[in-house]
């Protein structure tokens, strides 16, 4: 075993051999918008994007459903499957099997089998003092979904939120694999901030975020000012509360964004100074046109332990 339940990781590893090891993950939930054949295609991007945090490649996925066949028509539950084989169809992957279960509320998502070069993989715990942090999605995917649920989303919101999340991070992982990446993990359900704190434990560093060089979905902040955010954003804040310092500047909206879940985010990924450049050229070149150098990673406290400080 070369990554387990120790560091927080995005996915386990097994070696095989010298040169070969599995990568192994799953992912699944309930539906984040109401467009069936859209919460399959979000889902299995989720799904998959734990194997791409890990610089592997995957190669086949399981599906995993619940769904209530007294109460919900059959023809919803084959448009989520559609979404997703259509999902991993694009990440050219086949489903190669699955089960289905009876549940009161749907659920769906993926097992992915992944490959790893033993010696390629990138997991959360390589970052290291002077490393750039760069994102490669827009934060906010969590006040998104319940705006939408709640009917508080604008249409242009609502579009970017959906497409963000259900785009593979494929592309994302190919950039970081050509220039060589220190550390990267996925933001999830614990945001931008909790999933950043795993990656400085784990590395035993410490660092910087700067707020205004986050990208973001629109009009979040001033959601959360209306008090549309999730439950779990908040449990994220209150979390990390000892873990994170902000700066007087920073107002309590942009410090919740930070904190914000997140369903299907981008990478975040810990590349040498000197390689940032070209980590965002890459990224370009393939389309993932929202990423940003975010902050960067600095040494351990004076006291010891791992620390986030948050600046404009
Ligand atoms: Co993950
Ligand atoms: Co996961
Ligand atoms: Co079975």
């Amino acid at each position: 075993m070369l990554v387990g339940t120790d560091t927080a990781d995005d996915a386990g590893v097994y070696r095989l051999s010298e040169d070969l090891a599995l990568v192994q993950t799953v992912d699944f939930f309930t539906p984040i918008v109401d467009d069936p054949y859209c919460y399959g295609q979000i889902a299995a991007a989720n799904a998959l994007s734990d194997i791409y945090a890990m610089g592997a490649k995957p190669l086949s996925a399981l599906n995993i459903v619940c769904f209530p066949v007294e109460t919900l028509p059959l023809e919803i539950l084959a448009e989520i499957l559609r979404g997703g084989a259509d999902k991993a169809a694009e990440a050219g992957i086949p489903i190669i099997g699955g089960h289905t279960i009876k549940d009161h509320e749907p659920k769906y998502g993926l097992a992915v089998l992944g490959v790893v070069n033993p010696r390629s993989v990138v997991t959360n715990a390589g970052a290291r003092p002077g490393d750039a942090l760069v994102l490669t999605k827009p934060l906010g995917s969590g006040v998104a979904s319940t705006a939408i649920k709640a009917g508080l989303a604008t249409p242009e919101l609502a579009q970017q939120a959906t497409d963000s999340m259900a785009t593979l991070n494929r592309a994302a992982s190919e950039a970081m694999l050509v220039v060589g990446a220190k550390a990267c993990t996925d933001i999830t359900g614990f945001g931008l901030l909790g999933h950043l704190h795993e990656m400085t434990v784990a590395s035993g560093v410490s660092a910087v975020v700067r707020f205004h060089s986050v990208p973001t979905l629109p009009g979040v902040i001033e959601l959360i000012d209306a008090g549309v955010a999730p439950g779990g954003t908040y449990a994220n804040r209150t979390h990390l509360a000892s873990t994170v310092s902000y700066a007087t500047e920073i107002t309590s909206a942009q410090g919740l964004l930070l904190c914000d879940a997140q369903t299907s985010g981008g990478l975040l990924i810990a590349v040498a100074q000197d390689k940032a450049q070209a980590l965002l050229d890459e990224l370009l070149i393939r389309r993932v046109d929202s990423a940003s150098i975010i902050g960067e990673i600095i040494a351990d406290r004076p006291a010891g332990g791992s620390h986030i400080w948050v600046n404009q």
